[in-house]
């Protein structure tokens, strides 16, 4: 039996990711603890937050004040303050060791009832759970990039997830005012599996020629009416995170995920995108 009654929903990883998923957590009413590794990066969080919820104060997109629900969010850097969470959602970097690790920290720490969620976007729910004596409580809640934004979750199950807890992590999401659906545990499940070969195909085309960035992004949106083109959503999600996911990707499914040449590249030149303020497009 899995823990039916949610009220404090503990994140661990407080980047783009996490400080997103506390933010929604808290504006439903949920008391959320929010952890990551140095205090610096959790203050990083809460002024992605902070702004987030002042945008959407000033759009009168809030039922409650922006101070209610940041009051609800408490940050910490000890992983046992999540002891009391109802339910934990993982998003810390996206690599396998540092995951398994925290899921270990977490089974030490949290009561067996209490539903370990990952929001990975493309490595095995099954590897990040093989470690745990208690597997069958793991699942993949995979949220979208900006979270406070965009209303899809993919519920991922693993091998050992049992069908309760597949249906309590739909009934969350749905209670966090997001829509589901479910992908089986195989690399990049629905989401990554499909945008990653589109994404590099459209960085390929242009390397290699085929039109300028903007024709490229232009004839997507307006050919196939996509919101967004290739490059564009690219630099939005992150070279170093498209380069991440397409590598996994490679690893497990072979050469239709190859990574374009030109992503490595600009990866390894430090333009990552709007982050960096320079991907495909100049943001500065
Ligand atoms: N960015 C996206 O568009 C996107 C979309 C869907 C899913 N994801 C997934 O969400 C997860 C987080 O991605 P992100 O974009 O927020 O990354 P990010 O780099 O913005 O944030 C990751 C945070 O995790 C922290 N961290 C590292 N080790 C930790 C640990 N042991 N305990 C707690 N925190 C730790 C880092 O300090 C950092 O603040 C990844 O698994 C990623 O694949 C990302």
């Amino acid at each position: 039996m899995v823990r039916q009654d949610i009220e404090r929903i503990g994140v661990v990883g407080a980047g783009t990711m996490g400080s997103g998923i506390a933010q929604v957590a808290a504006t439903r009413g949920y008391d959320v603890v929010m952890r990551d590794i140095e205090p610096e990066y959790v203050e990083n969080g809460f002024d992605t937050i902070e702004d987030s919820l002042e945008r959407l104060e000033r759009k009168d997109a809030l039922e409650e004040s922006a101070d209610t629900i940041r009051d609800r969010i408490t940050g910490t850097t000890a992983l046992n303050d999540l002891s009391d969470a109802d339910l934990v959602v993982e998003a810390a970097i996206e690599d396998m060791a540092v995951k398994q690790d925290i899921f270990q920290g977490l089974e030490a720490h949290c009561g067996t009832d209490v539903i370990l969620a990952t929001n990975t976007s493309t490595l095995s729910i099954t590897s990040i759970a093989a470690p745990l004596e208690h597997p069958v409580r793991v699942v993949g809640l995979h949220f979208m990039n900006p979270v406070p934004i965009m209303e899809g979750v993919e519920i991922v199950v693993g091998e050992k997830t049992t069908e309760e807890v597949t249906e309590l992590a739909h009934n969350i999401a749905e209670d966090l005012g997001k829509t589901t659906w479910e992908s089986d545990d195989k690399p990049g499940f629905v989401t990554n599996r499909i945008l990653m070969p589109w994404l590099n195909e459209g960085i390929r085309a242009y390397d290699e020629g085929v039109a300028s960035k903007e024709d490229i992004d232009a004839g997507m949106e307006l050919g196939t009416n996509v919101p967004m083109g290739p490059l564009t959503l690219a630099d939005h999600i992150g070279l170093d995170v498209c380069l991440h996911a397409s590598q996994t990707m490679y690893e497990e499914l072979g050469d239709r995920y190859k990574p374009a040449y030109l992503l490595k590249r600009k990866v390894e030149a430090g333009d990552l995108g709007k982050k960096t303020g320079r991907g495909f497009y100049d943001y500065e």
